[in-house]
């Protein structure tokens, strides 16, 4: 392997980073001692007089430490040993005897952010694939190569904890502005910029530097300042992580060993909390989740030829209500496409369109687009009472009222007017494809594109093959779905489809405890204590309670008793009750704050909170409903694998990730357990409970979801 090359120019080495074979720059140990070679060499060498680091890369810098590298490890030791390694190599970058400057363009992550604080001096491109972030605590661990220790003493302790502890990365013209990069400059004289600046700082003559080096407030440059930030932070942590990820905190821990008792003590503790997360439990999850995201990126959906996926540039939106115009909005803004709504009247179209600009603007004042790119994407949007333009789309996605005739009455419509080679997609949640396929010329381009609303924050999409879906259409919509940024799974046209499937069971039971008096309070409590971001009747009032109640009746229709619903639900949506976009639910709200549990449900439903079934009996007939119907769903083939089946789960509804997904959930608790849980409550509670049959298989031969 040679991943470093030396050029020469003007007493200045320029060391090309290119990892070959390999799509991105991750620092392993062989790289290591690759890097340290050259600097040996450079060190000696008298003709040069200062180094630059620039990725031979196109969209990548550096993306950090191999993953794959530290999940080999089996001992904490082992780790710790791994981070003082990767410590020593940037002691070594930062205390080289000639200036040493790096040349960012494209992500540059984790390890790689920690190469660029050792240098001395750092250029960034202006592209926006520039990122620059610590994303560590999200794959459980901590920067383990001094991020701990360099970031807060260049651009001050808050900016610092605030990239450290959510693991957010930063575009390169924040990163100016923080001081983080030093010049921005455009991508074609990245090279040139950083060579000119590493000559100077070889002469003594310092090139102009960001102003971030104030950013270390007043606040924090006495101990007493700094603790008042760190408790802060500490506080927000606890409450965003409920104690279940530790990273966050290890990582308060390593600042401030290194604030107190100097660079050295400071990395001493990173390497110590490095090397016992990277081994532990959480790390192990949120890394597998990593790499199943990872992989589901380039997995087409259907076994396809790559040539058969076709380009959507053109997309029709049909109904430009609330869910119309946020397909489309998210379509403009992530994936740049010509989007043309069609509506009945004028007026929905002017809504469809308003509310796509909106999600435009949101962007632009968070800086996440430029004025200009506002503008031009802005003037992608247009919209039609006729299906005049549709003949040009390439996709066209429904989001019509939730009912089988009109939904085949639009594809019909659209038969009439768009090419052969247009996908037809339904934003439904709970119509089977194959009763939208029926009586369709061409069945084998209509799909489903189920969008989980807010369609801008949730991350999930599901495509749906009907029984005559043609697998370049899957493969199509699978493709237009990643570019709008959501992570896709492929699944089976089967009622509830996947995520639906496994909440229903899941909130129905939340009914039925509620029923037996325990308080909504303590049902809520139950799920997030386990973790979840949000409890089952949060989650309800989210939804809202007409949208979950008619989902509910599909879905008792489909499965029969099993799935039948407490009467609670429909007997609040039947009192106006529909959560919170009516002001009330299970909670109460006001202006759009959730201001506590709504009292009067309670008398409304005949009800008393009893202080029974505990919380402890909550969590495990919630988790024992959720877990039976995920189990016999993916035998069911509903999803293709149990890598999919838990990221929908953790993408579609918030199952905790730090526990891997339901799937592998019960891998950790063991089918065998799990089986006797349910026969003990289908016998104690009722019937619904029954064991899903690849439990009773999986119980008696002891096989898991993943090997
Ligand atoms: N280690 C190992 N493999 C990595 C990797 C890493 N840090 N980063 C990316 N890869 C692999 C991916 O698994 C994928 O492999 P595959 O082709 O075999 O499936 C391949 O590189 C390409 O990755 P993507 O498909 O994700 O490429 P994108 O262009 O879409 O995204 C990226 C590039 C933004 C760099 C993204 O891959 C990413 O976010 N990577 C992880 C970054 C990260 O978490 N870094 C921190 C690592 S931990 C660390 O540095 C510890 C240190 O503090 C000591």
């Amino acid at each position: 392997m040679d991943a470093l090359t030396i050029e020469r120019v003007d007493g200045v080495a320029v060391l090309v980073f290119d990892l070959p074979d390999e799509p991105v720059n991750k620092l392993s140990a062989r790289v290591k001692s690759e890097f340290e070679d050259a600097f040996g060499s450079i060190a000696s060498d008298e003709s040069v007089s200062a180094v630059v680091v620039i990725s031979g890369k196109p969209d990548i810098f550096i993306a950090g430490a191999d993953i794959d590298e530290f999940v080999a490890l089996r001992t904490r030791e082992e780790a710790e040993t791994l981070s003082r390694e990767g410590q020593a190599m940037l002691d070594g970058v930062a205390n080289f005897p000639k200036p040493v400057v790096v040349a960012i363009n494209g992500a540059c992550l984790g390890g790689g952010l920690e190469f660029a604080l050792a240098a001395h001096y750092r250029v960034a491109s202006s592209h926006p694939k520039t990122q620059l972030g610590l994303p560590e605590v999200q794959l459980g661990i901590i920067p383990g190569a001094g991020g701990c220790q360099r970031l807060p003493r260049l651009i001050g302790l808050r900016k610092a904890l605030e990239m450290i502890l959510t693991g957010r990365s930063i575009r390169a013209d924040r990163a100016r502005r923080l001081g983080l990069v030093d010049a921005l400059v455009p991508n074609a004289i990245l090279r040139e910029v950083a060579v000119s600046a590493a000559r100077r700082l070889a002469e003594s003559m310092p090139p102009r530097r960001a102003p971030g080096g104030f950013a270390a407030a007043l606040l924090e440059r006495n101990s007493i300042g700094r603790r008042i930030v760190l408790r802060q932070a500490a506080k927000t942590v606890r409450r965003r992580t409920g104690g279940h990820y530790p990273a966050p905190l290890a990582a308060l821990e390593a600042v401030r060993e290194g604030l107190s008792h100097g660079l050295a003590a400071g990395l001493r503790r990173e390497a110590q909390l490095f090397g016992e997360l990277a081994v532990g439990d959480v790390s192990r999850k949120l890394v597998q989740i990593f790499f199943a995201t990872t992989a589901l990126k380039k997995d087409p959906g259907e076994s396809v030829e790559p040539s058969a996926v076709r380009t959507v540039e053109r997309l029709g939106v049909v109904g430009a209500g609330f869910m119309g115009a946020a397909i489309g909005g998210v379509a403009v803004a992530q994936a740049g496409v010509d989007v043309r709504f069609r509506d009945a009247d004028l007026e929905g179209v002017g809504n469809g369109l308003r509310g796509a600009r909106r999600l435009l603007e949101r962007r632009k004042q968070r800086r996440r687009i430029s004025r200009f790119e506002y503008q031009r994407l802005r003037s992608l949007l247009s919209g039609t009472t006729d299906y005049s333009g549709f003949a040009a789309r390439d996709l066209v996605i429904e989001a019509v009222f939730e009912d089988a005739d009109v939904k085949r009455g639009v594809f019909a419509e659209l038969e009439d007017v768009v090419r052969e080679e247009c996908v037809l997609a339904s934003n439904t949640s709970t119509i089977p494809i194959a009763r939208l396929q029926e009586g369709a010329r061409h069945p084998e381009r209509i799909l489903g594109m189920h969008f989980f609303s807010p369609v801008d924050k949730m991350p999930l999409l599901e495509v749906i093959r009907g029984p005559a879906t043609a697998p370049w259409a899957v493969a199509t919509a699978v493709a237009f779905g990643r570019r709008m940024g959501k992570t896709v799974i492929s699944v089976r046209d089967h009622p509830g489809f996947w995520v639906n499937r496994l909440l229903t069971p899941y909130l129905n039971e939340a009914g039925w405890l509620l029923a037996e008096g325990a308080s909504i309070e303590a049902i809520d409590k139950a799920m997030t204590r386990f973790g979840f971001p949000v409890g089952p009747l949060t989650l309800l009032d989210e939804v809202g309670l007409d949208v979950a109640d008619k989902a509910s009746s599909v879905m008792h229709a489909a499965f029969g008793a099993r799935m039948a619903p407490a009467p609670g639900v429909s007997a609040l949506v039947a009192s106006g009750r529909r959560g919170r976009k009516s002001g009330s639910g299970f909670y109460r709200y006001e202006g759009g704050k959730k201001r506590g549990v709504d009292e009067t449900a309670y008398a409304f439903l005949g009800l008393r909170p009893a202080g029974a079934p505990s919380v402890a009996e909550i969590e495990r007939r919630l988790l024992a409903a959720l877990l039976n119907e995920a189990a016999g769903a993916l035998a069911e083939g509903v999803v293709r694998s149990a890598r999919d089946g838990d990221i929908g789960a953790i993408f579609g509804f918030g199952f905790p990730p730090f526990r891997g997904g339901p799937l592998r959930y019960v891998d950790d608790l063991g089918a065998t357990a799990l089986f006797a849980d349910l026969e003990d409550l289908a016998t104690s509670v009722g019937e619904r409970f029954a064991p899903a049959e690849p439990l009773a298989e999986m119980a008696g031969s002891g096989t898991r979801f993943y090997p």
